[in-house]
Order: C-alpha cells, then sequence, then structure tokens
C-alpha cells in the first residue's frame, strides 16, 4: 500500500516510492529508496522535503497516516468545489482570431528575450524599451482571449527552454494578475518582472546551466544565486519598478520559509512573490526539461494543491486554477461521450471524466491547436 507520511516520521526500513518534490532537487540519485540509517532521514528533512510517499509492502509501514488514494479523494474534492466557482467573463474575441497575432507575439516574446539574455551575458545594461514593447502586446493579448498566448506557452524544444520559460511565466503572471484584478499598468510591471525573472542565470556559469547531469551540492548553491544576480540586475536597471523586482527576487522563496535566498515566510512574501512561486513551477513542470518528466496540466494542478499544505499559499492555488482552468487548453481529455473530435467551447453538452497522458497517446496535444 501507498501511504503518505511526513517526513518526521520516516524510520530506517522504510521504503520511499516517492520523493513528493517535483520543483525541488533532493540528494539522491533515485526517487524510489530504502531509508538505511538516521543521517540519511536527516539529510530528506534538511532539504526540505516535508512529505513523501511510503510503499509498505516494501518496507516498514505507519499506522496513523492516509494512503495516496485517500490523499487523491481530497485533492480531487477540492478541485471540484473549485470548478464550481464562478467563471471568469467570457474572452472578447474567440481563439481562432486571437491564435494569429498570438504567434507573432511570441516570436516578438523569444527573440527579446534572446537578446537581452544575451546582452547581460556580456555585461551589457538591459535594455528595458524592448521588453516594454513586447509585455504591453501579450497584456492586450491576454484582455482579447488569454488563451491563445497561454496555448503557446506549452510547446517548447529543450534547447529554447530558459527562454521560453521566461516568455510562459511571464504569460501566466499577466493571465493570473487579470483575474486578480490587477489594473492594465500593473500587470505591465507584472509582466516585466516575471519575463525577467530568471535573468540573474545569465551570471551563472554556462556549463551549470546546460549541465546534463545533476548537479553537485556546492554547484546546486551556485545555481540558487540566479535569483540573487536577477535581484540585483533588476535593481540597477533604470526604469523597473519594485513590483517587479519582488517577482524576480521571491519566486523561488516558500511559505514555510523552506525557499531561497532570504528563506522568507508566509507573510513576508509578497502577493505577487506567492504567484510567481506558483506560476514558476507550473510552468517548469508542464515542461519538458533535461532529466526530467513533463507532467500533465491537470496533474501539476493537483500536487500545487498538495503541496499548498508547505510550501505555496492555498488561496493562490485556488486562484490560479480558476485562472487557467482545471483541464487548461491543451490538455488531452476523455469524455464521458466518447467522441474523438468535437469542439467543446461550442459544443457544451459533454462532460470530461478525466485527462489522459499525451505521451502515452503519441499526441501533441498543441500541435492540433494552430
Ligand atoms: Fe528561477
Amino acid at each position: 500500500m501507498i501511504k503518505r507520511i511526513n517526513t518526521k516520521q520516516l524510520k530506517p526500513g522504510m521504503f520511499i516510492d516517492d520523493m513528493n518534490c517535483g520543483w525541488l532537487r533532493h540528494p539522491f540519485l533515485t526517487n524510489k529508496i530504502t531509508i538505511s540509517d538516521e543521517e540519511m532521514i536527516e539529510r530528506i528533512v534538511k532539504h526540505g522535503i516535508r512529505e513523501v510517499y511510503i510503499d509498505t509492502e516494501k518496507g516498514l509501514t505507519v499506522t496513523d497516516a492516509p494512503t495516496m488514494e485517500e490523499v487523491n479523494r481530497d485533492i480531487q474534492a477540492e478541485m471540484d468545489r473549485v470548478a464550481e466557482s464562478k467563471p471568469d467573463p467570457a474572452p472578447q474575441v474567440p481563439i481562432k482570431d486571437e491564435l494569429k497575432k498570438a504567434r507573432e507575439i511570441k516570436k516578438e516574446a523569444k527573440k527579446t528575450i534572446h537578446n537581452i539574455m544575451d546582452d547581460v551575458r556580456f555585461g551589457k545594461q538591459i535594455e528595458t524599451v524592448k521588453v516594454e514593447s513586447v509585455v504591453s502586446n501579450m497584456v492586450n493579448s491576454i484582455f482579447r482571449n488569454q488563451d491563445a498566448l497561454l496555448s503557446m506557452g506549452r510547446l517548447k524544444k529543450i534547447d529554447e527552454y530558459t527562454y521560453m520559460h521566461s516568455m510562459t511565466v511571464g504569460v501566466l503572471m499577466i493571465a493570473f494578475g487579470k483575474h486578480l484584478g490587477f489594473d492594465k499598468d500593473t500587470l505591465q510591471k507584472i509582466g516585466i518582472g516575471a519575463m525577467l525573472h530568471d535573468i540573474g542565470k545569465m551570471n551563472v556559469p554556462e556549463e551549470l546551466l546546460t549541465s546534463d547531469r545533476k548537479l553537485l551540492d556546492h554547484e546546486y548553491e551556485i545555481m540558487k544565486q540566479h535569483v540573487v544576480h536577477s535581484r540585483t540586475l533588476l535593481e540597477n536597471t533604470e526604469g523597473i519598478s519594485e513590483t517587479s523586482i519582488k517577482i524576480a527576487a521571491q519566486h523561488h522563496e516558500r511559505i514555510d520559509g523552506s525557499g531561497y535566498p532570504d528563506g522568507l515566510k508566509g507573510e513576508d512574501i509578497s502577493s505577487l512573490g506567492k504567484a510567481a512561486a506558483i506560476a514558476d513551477v507550473y510552468d517548469a513542470m508542464t515542461s519538458k526539461r533535461k532529466y526530467q518528466p513533463r507532467y500533465e496540466p491537470t496533474e501539476v494542478l493537483r500536487k500545487l494543491f498538495e503541496w499548498s499544505e508547505h510550501f505555496y499559499d492555498k488561496q493562490m492555488v485556488q486562484q490560479f486554477i480558476r485562472c487557467v482552468g482545471i483541464y487548461p487548453v491543451g490538455t488531452l481529455v476523455r469524455l464521458e461521450s466518447g467522441p474523438s473530435v468535437i469542439d467543446l467551447s461550442k459544443d457544451t453538452g459533454h462532460r470530461i471524466i478525466s485527462h489522459e497522458p499525451s505521451e502515452q497517446w503519441g499526441i501533441e496535444p498543441e500541435l492540433h491547436l494552430f
């Protein structure tokens, strides 16, 4: 039986089936491992891992822990409650009318962020004007129909991950900020901060960024410094607002204080910092990265819910799910009625019963959007 336990309940002889920390680097070669001694438990706790799944057939068990089925049932009930809440107002234009413009904006955004990253790598100043113009186009597109730009984010090749991730977090944060009720001026600042949140990575040695093996402890510490570099770079750039800086500076903070660089807790993290943490991990986990599996959006949303016990702000996670929807655009879904190709935005009589792993079906849903 698979059970979820707090890492404080761990004992030598237990078998970990899942470290349950998709966004976090853990110190072992595999996710599945037998606990050999107390030192191993200490390492797990020290890495900020709060809850793990154990397989009670392969090792010791505990009596007072929920099974995986019980955990999933609770999460599903919460997801269903979120789904019942009032939807956002309908978009101004249909998605098919916005896709062409969104494709142009994506191209422009990718080029802009690529140029800015190159500039920073070569020690040049960030040219704010460039990013201001593309973010303004992004904001307007999201007001017309957010799903057009949101659907662009998932289709990225591994080698363009750094650029595309910056763009996608930008899009997600503008849509999320709009959902939270921020005005267009603030959305512009949010978009700039989100597009540049990882810019400090350009001050990290390239061989660490492109490494195709797991980073060693001291290398990971250098990697974590990218947040400090992002903050410094933005603070030294004229015309960048405090709002934008906060987003970049706090995107790796976690509400229990286990994040970095400052280990801020709960209310010490700004609401946009909490939002950025969610958007960042959502995009990272739904993308194919080196040596990291890609998860289905619905699965990541469920995980965010589960992790909001310790790491993410629960209300923010609920708002994020309301913003992107339980089955975000580009999700492969199974319908109760079973037809293969229908437009769910027009044909509303069908009920979605679950999502399907697109890789298993050999289908890339994004390719069918354009
Ligand atoms: Fe980051």
